[in-house]
């Protein structure tokens, strides 16, 4: 059974966290943001998010700009890759007059995996689809106490995640929906000591019920 999702999205509007690319419904923004959001942390990513749209305002910009200024600006963030696939779907994205505005096109272009893709499609455009991270899947692991470990799981718990959308009011508010999960995950629903006590889905978590929520996910031996 799939936990309401009333009772997370009320916890999101009492507690939701505030940050810059937040409110907006730019997919150039949303998008901007899940990128730096990958593999960097929401403190370090603020600043320079502020700085990048600074520099490139909108995906004409981006777009324009040669290779060695969106460099330039990147520096510092790492995974020089993801600016590099920034700036070639910027490219593809003004070829074709602007972002696809469901998760398929979005997906279809260079550099957007899965996670953004759904991520842009939600937010930005409230079409239904839950980006899936790290997060997401703590999440769903110990809320459907599933005990195969990552990465063998992973299929498993974004077909769970994406089970949400049978309730109606993830459909209406998608993008709320996903920023609630990563802001669960972000603050109560830690990798250690979760603050179960705190959680809007804590009677309805069957990892907690189990007493097993600290070891869950599970990683396969390496
Ligand atoms: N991590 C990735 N995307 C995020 C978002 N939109 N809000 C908070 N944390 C995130």
């Amino acid at each position: 059974m799939h936990p309401p999702a009333s009772e997370l999205l009320g916890w999101y509007d009492r507690h939701r966290r505030v940050m810059p690319w937040r409110g907006a419904r730019d997919p150039y923004r949303i998008w901007l943001s899940e990128v730096m959001l990958q593999q960097t942390t929401v403190a370090a990513v603020e600043p320079r998010y502020r700085r990048f749209l600074d520099r490139f305002p909108d995906v004409e910009a981006l777009a324009a700009a040669p290779w060695e200024a969106v460099a330039a600006e990147w520096a510092g963030l790492g995974y020089y890759a993801r600016a590099r696939n920034l700036h070639a779907a910027a490219r593809a994205v003004v070829a074709r007059g602007g972002f696809p505005g469901d998760e398929a096109g979005l997906r279809a272009l260079p550099g957007i995996g899965a996670y953004t893709a759904a991520a842009v499609a939600a937010i930005a455009f409230n079409q239904p689809a839950v980006p899936v991270d790290g997060n997401v899947e703590r999440v769903t692991a110990r809320v459907f106490d599933v005990r195969d470990p990552l990465p063998g799981s992973r299929a498993r718990l974004a077909v769970l995640a994406r089970g949400f959308l049978d309730q109606a009011l993830v459909r209406e508010r998608p993008g709320d929906f996903a920023q609630a999960l990563f802001d669960l995950g972000a603050t109560l629903c830690t990798p250690r000591r979760p603050a179960c006590a705190l959680c809007p889905w804590n009677a309805h978590c069957a990892a907690r019920a189990a007493g097993v929520q600290d070891s869950l996910p599970a990683k396969a031996p390496k």
